[in-house]
């Protein structure tokens, strides 16, 4: 319990139903996965490498960690050793109402860290997902109440700013943005960013930018510094202070089906996400102290 908590029942409001009422929803709020959608509408700037690895790190310090892989490429199904024989039902099935949660979730080889795979039917979901009644909202109603099992909840998305990551900005608490250290990296985040505020003033009062994660940095590229330089002006403390270097262990992993944390944990690139997991939980500590 919070020390804020113990202090309401402490003053005495114990006899109080609104208080209690209060404290409740505090604590369910409190004790609720946080859901991070893990987005950018350009293709190849790590979004699948930064959910699969950052869920694996967290998964690592001991969360209970789940990963909605909603990209009909299903590259983050393939990166956590989930081969397309292995997915019969997965997030497709859980967007039209076909599957509940729990049915569609597989456990991968990583401890505490489960899937929800990406299944071939998930590349026509748009069409069908367009034609239904509240199709914004599909994700968020078929997962919202689902989630007591886990911490925290990573979505990977696909490269569009399609009905699909509509979805998961509508089912998400935040927003992770991985951005690719190169010469154009800030094209298209504005339209990226005027997504998240029409999301947040329609669709999804709560939705945050959690931040912004820097991926395959080069120090022997000047280049990456002032594009690193740039992003830090542009979204100051939004950015973590953690880069994710380019590092030729994160892009073997997943030919070999693992997270580059079970293929290689000592390389730079797996402690990088080891740090950037850390960083994240410092934050959330301090938010709620
Ligand atoms: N830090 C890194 N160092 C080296 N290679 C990396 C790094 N991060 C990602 N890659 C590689 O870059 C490619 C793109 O990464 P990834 O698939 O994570 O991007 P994405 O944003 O999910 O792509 P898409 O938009 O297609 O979904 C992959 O081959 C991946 O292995
Ligand atoms: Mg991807």
């Amino acid at each position: 319990m919070t020390d804020a908590a113990e202090g309401e029942i402490g003053a005495g409001s114990r006899s109080s139903s609104a208080a209690v009422a209060r404290l409740t929803a505090r604590l369910a709020a409190a004790r609720r996965a946080r859901i991070i959608a893990v987005a950018n509408q350009k293709g190849g700037v790590g979004k699948t490498t930064t959910a699969v690895n950052l869920a694996t790190a967290l998964a690592a310090a001991g969360r209970r960690v789940l990963v909605i892989d909603i990209d009909p490429q299903g590259n983050a199904s393939t990166g956590l050793g989930i081969g397309r024989e292995a997915r019969n039902t997965g997030s497709y099935d859980v967007l039209t109402g076909e599957s509940e949660l729990p049915a569609a979730t597989l456990e991968t080889a990583v401890p505490r860290l489960s899937l929800v795979p990406a299944t071939q039917d998930l590349a026509g979901a748009e069409l069908e997902m367009s034609q239904r009644e509240h199709r914004e909202f599909l994700l968020s109603r078929a997962i919202r109440s689902r989630l007591a099992a886990y911490e925290d909840v990573l979505i990977d998305c696909p490269p569009s700013l399609n009905l699909l990551t509509i979805n998961a900005l509508v089912a998400a608490d935040r927003v992770l943005v991985p951005l690719q250290c190169e010469f154009y990296a800030l094209e298209g985040l504005a339209q990226l960013m005027r997504t998240i505020e029409r999301v947040q003033h329609g669709l999804n009062p709560r939705l945050e930018l959690q931040g912004v994660v820097l991926t395959m940095y080069d120090r022997r590229n000047n280049l990456c510094d002032l594009v690193a330089a740039d992003v830090r002006e542009h979204f100051g403390k939004k950015v973590y202070d953690t880069m994710i270097p380019r590092n030729v262990r994160i892009s073997e992993a997943p030919s070999h089906g693992m997270p580059v944390l079970i293929y290689d944990h000592r390389c730079v690139g797996s402690q990088a996400y080891v740090q950037l997991a850390a960083e994240m939980l410092r934050e959330r500590r301090r938010a709620r102290a």
